[in-house]
């Protein structure tokens, strides 16, 4: 079973690693098989699984059962399960109450958290919940930053670097960083001691996640920085 403290051993030993999404039973087993270490129920389940636009309609009720199908599935993964939009931001037992559901009623081994809500985040970690940060162009505040924009740029790097120390500080396991400058992400890797997890951020972070429809070819329309290793969408259409 992968810990905390292994992806800990993995970073001071420099050995890169893969997170992707799983949402269900199949794609789990065939993940954990592959040895993929950390398996995220992302809230992206919204755009991928569930007919939604964005991340944003997601809720608890719907991750939980996806969250189980994972859990059950796996037998060496980490499996992260997503906290959706509006079930942490309020504040600390909001966080600390929305996790322990996820703990129970799905057996996640950890979570992940947009922003830098360091009282949350502290509040989880002192009730032995794993915290997973998410820094950058996180997708619960699309409509903020006025669409899946790159972030980070010029006088906002200070910012994200800094909600990166705070993260860590707060006892965050490792933090995710999505769609900033790949110079950025590197300066984050290097002032932090915890894993960096890129996605859209370039090449010298600890670990990559994608969003495992985009890895296989499934999306119709992926983002530009995921590259497709299949064309799962095209041989489905032809069998
Ligand atoms: O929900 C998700 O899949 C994510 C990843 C893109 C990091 O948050």
């Amino acid at each position: 079973m992968t810990t905390i403290k292994d992806l800990a051993e993995l970073k001071k030993r420099g050995q890169k690693w893969a997170m992707l999404t799983s949402y269900e039973q199949m794609t789990a087993e065939i993940f954990d098989e592959a040895g993929i270490p950390v398996l995220l129920v992302g809230d992206s389940a919204g755009n991928n699984f569930l007919g939604e636009k964005n991340t944003i309609p997601v809720t608890v009720d719907e991750l939980i059962p996806l969250t189980r199908a994972v859990a059950r599935s796996v037998k060496q993964a980490l499996v992260v399960a997503d906290l959706p939009f509006g079930s942490y931001e309020s504040g600390a037992d909001l966080a600390l109450a929305t996790s322990i559901r996820f703990f129970k009623e799905a057996g996640a081994h950890a979570v992940k958290l947009e922003g830098a809500h360091v009282d949350a985040i502290k509040k989880l970690v002192s009730s032995g919940i794993p915290v997973m940060g998410h820094l950058g162009m996180t997708p619960q505040s699309v409509n903020a930053f006025g669409g899946f924009k790159v972030q980070g740029r010029g006088d906002a790097a200070e910012t994200i670097i800094e909600d990166a120390q705070a993260l860590q500080e707060a006892g965050c396991f490792a933090i995710v960083l999505e769609l900033i400058p790949a110079e950025l992400a590197s300066r984050i890797r290097s002032e932090v001691s915890i894993p960096v997890i890129g996605i859209g951020a370039g090449a010298d972070c600890d670990a990559q996640v994608l969003v495992w429809t985009d890895l296989m070819g499934l999306t119709e329309k992926a983002p530009r920085f995921a590259r497709a290793y299949r064309d799962l969408r095209g041989e489905m259409s032809g069998a």
